[in-house]
């Protein structure tokens, strides 16, 4: 993942380096660095293995003081997190280089490199782009740095985003993409880079976003752009009104924390304006491409992936048009039956998942038209990428899990299957009006079940001494009981798996014994009878059970059966409002383990490599 800054100015620029790549350690944080290019026409690199703040502390140690440089924080592919792998990456102190990316050639070009007497210290793919830099600089390129970054990138196979400075041109710096993302900015001091707007904030919100192929060449007076046939381009700039205010933590100990109970309003504002159920909520021509479509086909990740397996089910019932929900990277490598006449959305809290995006590309090269994305970025490559789009209002999430874009998402996805249901003649204006009002009522639904905090706590204080936990749900609550275990395992590192209950005597009950405790979702509906089953099957053998059921469920507590009523029944939509005692137990669970919350170990926010 990683995301790099670049900056040249008429003033020191170490602080937008800094703050930059701050603002993105939510693309991985194994690592930082920066280089700077001194009027000295000498490069200076600092790196730390642990977060900017040390870096930060080392720049001011040291005086840091230049006008032009690049900076980076890393998410560990090729590599142990080290500082020798840690970038910049340089050739000769000639030439430094931040990379974004997978070189899937790197091991063909380190050989050809090391053959011409270029000696690699690291283990990244990355190194192999410096050098082909100051290859093509002391070649072809006649000390050019942007030729030399053309005549590089002609030669990558896979993804990247870079930004290179040469020591022998202080202010300049050249940025090129292609797979990853990379946006360019100005103001009245100099031209920026960044891999996410959101860096680039402190210093213009007139942000342009590069196009595949892209190189740039910035100066402190201007930004020139060369398309992937060389030829100079303009991309157009917009307007960013992202609020930098929108990312403090405020009176939160985390930002999981705060976005869990940002939720009531994040829904709220994601319904803002929505009057009624209408094709519009999706596009302009959304009607027409409605029309026209037989089936869905959901490609996601992760969390959203779990939207997607909600939104099949309310598809499936309330439109009665099939749905498939897919891994997205899983997808792209098999062997389909494509439908031209299915509606493929993709769903994305960040719209940047490389293994979505991928997807995307691969349901249209086999034919597929008719696209929608589901995304909380309307700047993000794939809302760019699609003919249709619903952009949720979650906010900036900053927390490594998702927990408010995931529940946006479903709103979105609820909004969708009514105004398929309508478009069939499936929604009478009752069930409209009825369903429209239960979508309004979500926020203090929600909030209502975020009042179930102290109860959580305490559950989490048995499941922080635990090594592995189960999640039981049935219908719309088993993808559910997956986001539930996905939570617990990413924030606080305890083994959780997720099964549909009536699965568990098919083989998952061997696991189950005094140490692994179960949380059922146990909502009132058609199949508690069952569920109640399946859980006396677990509490016979002596498992301690924790069950999230409604009010009016008739469940009791009792000896090793702790049980939390969520107050309000959401009926169809009860999966957005029994998710948040979830996402509560494994923050809660998270912090009593002392883990690092936020940012657990191995993840990053944004994942934009395969
Ligand atoms: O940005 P996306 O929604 O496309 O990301 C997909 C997954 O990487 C993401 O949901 C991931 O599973 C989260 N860490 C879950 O909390």
């Amino acid at each position: 993942m990683c995301g790099i800054v670049g900056a040249v100015a008429k003033r020191n620029i170490a602080p937008v380096l800094l703050e930059g790549i701050a603002r993105l350690e939510y693309r991985g944080y194994d690592s930082t660095g920066l280089a700077v290019v001194h009027s000295t026409k000498t490069l200076e690199r600092l790196v730390s293995t642990a977060r900017v703040a040390d870096l930060v502390a080392q720049a001011e140690a040291k005086g840091v003081d230049a006008a032009t440089g690049i900076s980076h924080t890393r998410w560990a592919t090729h590599g142990k997190p080290s500082e020798t792998n840690a970038h910049p990456h340089t050739s000769h102190n000639e030439i430094a280089l931040v990379h974004n990316g997978i070189i899937e050639n790197y091991e063909v070009l380190r050989e050809m490199l090391k053959a011409e007497g270029y000696e690699f210290i690291s283990q990244t793919d990355t190194e192999v782009i410096a050098h082909l830099v100051h290859k093509h600089w002391h070649g072809n390129a006649h000390g050019d740095l942007r030729r030399a970054v053309q005549a590089t990138v002609r030669q990558l196979i896979g993804a990247y985003a870079i930004a290179v400075v040469s020591a022998r041109e202080p202010g300049r710096l050249v940025g090129a993409r292609f797979g990853s993302p990379l946006v360019i900015g100005r103001n009245d001091d100099g031209s920026y880079l960044a891999s996410d707007a959101v860096a680039l904030l402190p210093e213009t919100q007139n942000i342009a976003y590069l196009e595949e192929g892209d190189v740039v060449d910035l100066t402190r007076e201007a930004i020139v752009c060369y398309d992937r046939n060389e030829e100079t381009v303009e991309r157009p700039t917009v307007y960013l009104e992202a609020s930098t205010a929108q990312v403090e933590l405020g009176p939160y100990r985390h930002f999981m924390q705060k976005e869990i109970f940002e939720q009531p309003r994040a829904i709220a504002d994601t319904l803002e304006g929505v009057e009624m159920v209408t094709p519009l909520l999706f596009g302009e021509n959304a009607a027409e491409v409605f029309s026209k479509i037989d089936s869905v086909l959901i490609l996601a990740c992760g969390t959203s992936h779990y939207a997607g397996q909600v939104a099949k089910q309310w598809i499936e019932s309330l439109v009665q048009m099939p749905c498939q929900v897919e891994i997205a990277s899983e997808y792209r490598y098999r062997d389909s039956v494509p439908n031209p006449n299915a509606l493929v959305i993709v769903v994305s809290q960040s719209g940047e998942t490389a293994d979505t995006l991928s997807a995307l590309n691969h349901a249209k090269k086999l034919g597929h038209t008719h696209t929608l994305t589901i995304c909380n970025v309307a700047t993000s490559a794939m809302v760019r990428q699609t003919e249709l789009r619903f952009i949720t209002r979650a906010g900036i999430e900053i927390g490594v899990a998702s927990t408010k874009a995931f529940t946006t998402q479903l709103v979105a996805l609820f909004l969708l299957a009514l105004t398929l249901a309508k478009g069939r003649n499936r929604l009478a204006a009752e069930e409209e009006a009825f369903w429209l009002r239960t979508l309004r009522h979500l926020p203090s639904a929600i909030q209502a079940a975020l009042a179930l905090e102290p109860q959580v706590i305490a559950w989490a204080e048995a499941f922080s001494h635990k090594a592995s936990a189960l999640f039981l749900g049935r219908g719309l609550h088993y993808p559910i009981a997956q986001e539930g275990s996905l939570k617990l395992k990413e924030t606080s590192y305890i083994h959780a798996e997720a099964f549909p209950a009536g699965e568990l005597k098919h083989g998952p009950l061997a696991l189950v014994d005094v140490d692994v405790p179960v949380v059922a979702i146990a909502p009132n509906n058609a199949l508690l009878e069952k569920l109640k089953s399946n859980l006396q099957e677990v509490r016979a053998r002596g498992a301690e059970l924790y069950v999230v059921a409604d009010l009016d469920s008739h469940l009791a507590a009792g000896d090793g059966i702790h049980l939390l009523r969520v107050p309000e029944h959401a009926s169809l939509l009860s999966p957005v409002v029994h998710v948040a005692p979830l996402q509560l137990l494994a923050y809660h669970t998270a912090v009593l383990r002392g883990t690092d919350v936020d940012k657990p170990r191995n993840l990053a926010k944004s994942v934009t490599v395969e």
